[in-house]
């Protein structure tokens, strides 16, 4: 983060980066839950959300963490804005620029896309989630989320589960993970599983059982009907039989696994809701440790640097 203006994955920074973000996150939520008000440290400034899909958790808690450091966010969507017109992405970003705004936070369907605006602007991207690519923040936030209750990472032993091909947050969580020294698991039908997985130091696992023992945390994905439709896998129904979160699937798991998703969740599809509503589960801390984590990246983007 010292060396690039912007957050478009996890892929490019180093054990060391991630490790401080975590520690700094943890450190500011202290200090958030004891005084009651951050310092505007980002006041004036002000921020555009292009978010080009739907978004509740990742635009919101970016804009209460912008709310919080003094500063304001202006939300852009794909229908109100002139791309409806024909103008282009790489356009409409310049135009923003050009109106002195501080910082770009991007979603949007093409992976790719948050690099190659970062690369045309003088001002900072985050990346919100691009494609099938990264999810930087949820990634981070996921990592804080584990590390708040379980210490250290080194050797434990993660397991993520679900549609892993067509999901940027088990990417950006395989980068944090592995970067560290997690051991990290991934499972979900072969036909949702990337060929070559392995390259990214993560080993396949088709029945969770076999290993739930062993495990500290499985981090559940959304599973997209659209998935279904387009011939994944045969019905939701067998799906939720082999992959879904279910109680009896937990029957050999320690009593201290933890339980994460990034949410949106499909309850009864991936997770079972007895699983998600149980004392294991840590989403909504997830959601809550997006606040801080957001405030820590924005500090290091735009406070250290100005
Ligand atoms: N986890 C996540 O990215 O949720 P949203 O799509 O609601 O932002």
């Amino acid at each position: 983060m010292k060396s690039s203006k912007d957050l478009v994955g996890l892929r490019f920074l180093s054990s060391r980066e991630i490790s401080d973000l975590v520690k700094e996150t943890l450190s500011l939520k202290k200090s958030l839950a004891q005084s009651s008000k951050p310092k505007p440290s980002l006041s004036w400034r002000t921020f555009v959300t292009l978010f080009f899909e739907p978004s509740t958790r990742t635009r919101v808690s970016f804009e209460i963490a912008i709310k919080l450091m003094g500063a304001s966010a202006v939300l852009i969507t794909k229908e109100s804005s002139s791309v409806q017109k024909g103008e282009t992405l790489l356009d409409t970003v310049l135009n923003l620029q050009a109106m002195g705004v501080d910082g770009v936070i991007m979603r949007h369907p093409d992976g790719g896309s948050p690099a190659f605006i970062a690369k045309h602007l003088k001002i900072p991207v985050i990346n919100a989630g691009d494609g099938f690519h990264e999810h930087p923040t949820q990634g981070l936030l996921d990592l804080v989320t584990m590390t708040e209750k379980l210490g250290s990472l080194k050797n434990k032993n993660v397991l993520i589960l679900g549609d892993i091909a067509h999901s940027r947050v088990a990417r950006s969580n395989i980068w944090a993970l592995t970067k560290s020294g997690a051991n990290v698991f991934v499972s979900g039908p072969l036909t949702l599983i990337p060929a070559d997985i392995q390259k990214m130091g993560v080993t396949y696992v088709g029945d969770l059982r076999t290993i739930v023992s062993k495990l500290d945390v499985i981090n559940v994905l959304r599973i997209q009907s659209e998935r279904q439709q387009a011939g994944f896998f045969p019905s939701i129904r067998e799906y939720r039989h082999f992959f879904g979160l279910t109680r009896d699937k937990l029957q050999d798991a320690k009593p201290e696994l933890l339980i994460l998703h990034p949410g949106p969740i499909n309850r009864g599809i991936e997770i079972d809701s007895e699983v998600v509503d149980g004392p294991q589960t840590l989403i909504l801390d997830q959601v809550q440790n997006g606040i801080a984590l957001r405030m820590t990246v924005l500090k290091h983007l735009i406070e250290d640097k100005t």
